[in-house]
């Protein structure tokens, strides 16, 4: 066997760098170098990815030198400015945020639908889809490839760590501030009374004891970026660029773990029985589904596993051809580092094997 990789995990100080981290201690036998890059904040902090303690460096042309495969895990901005500089330098990027996943030559992959698109990378760069989308994929995408979808329609309930470093601080701050008050559950104006309007960043509206019609920014038509999202990446995912989407993402004061509410139209007929059969067998799908013993998914149970699960699987009363299904996904594993570390697993192979 060649030489093994060398790694970069950049944005190694935030939520999903974390679990990047974590993630690859697991299988550093298949790495060489690991190198931690991120802000000049952070450099020269001390972090451990298992037993090995490693410093991290500033970002700069000279990090990425002698690294094959960097995990991008930055704002928006900083990747749109890094990335290219990084696949120039030679590096394989994966890159988690939104700036380069609807480029028509960078391909989105989500190796349960699209493994292959892997293989065409002409700039060097690969794209990991946004984490609504990513836990959804793996239960859709094995449900098209055998019954053909035509549209679904999408409504999430969203983790406040979707949001970063800033967006779980923010849930424990608000729920730490308000938590002892009588009947702080039930009144509204005390809750924004109590937090403060700074309390509405970054989520729009307080969070704790809250249900918040918004993730992302304001696009055209009412939109949200989230909602845009979830449509166009999941067509380009699973290469049906006229798949009828309908979506309305909403945050929920939860830490981990992103839910959707699932209505799924087929080309053909098929019954609950059948594509809870189907699912149990999908790659990266565990399913957790019988009313007579009261099982179902919630996001507390599916936090920190690596699969996504499914539960609720109910043959549409009214709509023909359709399913309704929850789903739930750790958006910190599937929904990004999980998702992005398979995408290396593939590259690696390719690249050594
Ligand atoms: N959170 C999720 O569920 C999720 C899921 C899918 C995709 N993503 C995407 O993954 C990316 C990272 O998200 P996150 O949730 O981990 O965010 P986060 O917790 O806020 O971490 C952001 C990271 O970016 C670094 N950073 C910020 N500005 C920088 C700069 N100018 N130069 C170099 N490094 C800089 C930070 O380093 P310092 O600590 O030094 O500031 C930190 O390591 C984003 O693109 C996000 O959209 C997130």
């Amino acid at each position: 066997m060649s030489k093994k990789l060398n790694l970069a995990i950049v944005g190694a100080t935030g939520v999903v760098g974390s679990m990047m981290r974590d993630l690859i201690a697991e299988e550093r036998d298949n790495w060489g170098e690991i190198r931690l890059i991120a802000s000049a904040r952070s450099a020269g902090k001390q972090l451990n990815v298992g037993d090995e303690t490693i410093e991290v460096q500033a970002i700069s042309p000279e990090a990425f030198e002698g690294i094959d495969i960097a995990h991008f895990d930055l704002p928006d901005e900083v990747s749109a400015e890094w990335v290219p500089v990084a696949a120039e330098k030679g590096a394989i990027v994966i890159d988690k945020s939104a700036y380069f996943r609807m480029v028509d030559d960078v391909p989105l992959v989500a190796p349960e639908a699209n493994p292959e698109a892997v293989r065409e990378r002409p700039r060097n760069i690969i794209a990991n889809a946004n984490c609504t989308t990513l836990t959804l994929v793996p239960a859709i995408a094995a449900l098209h490839r055998e019954y053909g979808l035509e549209s679904m329609s999408v409504s999430s309930y969203q983790a406040a760590s979707g949001s970063g470093k800033a967006g779980l601080e923010a849930l424990y701050d608000q729920v730490n501030a308000t938590t002892p008050a009588n009947g702080i559950g039930t009144r509204p104006d005390d809750v924004r009374a109590q937090l403060g309007e700074e309390y509405n960043e970054p989520f729009g509206a307080p969070l704790a004891w809250n249900v918040v019609p918004k993730v992302g920014g304001w696009k055209d038509g009412g939109w949200t970026s989230e909602e845009l999202k979830v449509r166009n990446e999941s067509r380009k995912i699973l290469s049906l660029p006229n798949l009828k989407v309908a979506s309305t993402c909403v945050r929920v004061p939860v830490a981990v773990g992103h839910a959707q509410a699932v209505h799924a139209t087929f080309g053909q007929d098929v019954s609950a029985d059948d594509a809870r059969a189907l699912l149990e067998k999908a790659p990266g799908v565990t399913v957790v589904d019988d009313p007579s013993t009261s099982q179902f998914p919630t996001s507390i149970d599916v936090a920190g596993k690596r699969g996504i699960v499914v539960g609720r699987i109910r043959q549409s009363l009214d709509f023909p051809n359709s399913l309704e299904f929850f789903v739930i996904g750790d958006n910190l594993l599937k929904g990004a580092a999980l998702n992005s570390i398979e995408i290396a697993d593939l590259v690696r192979k390719e690249l050594t094997e």
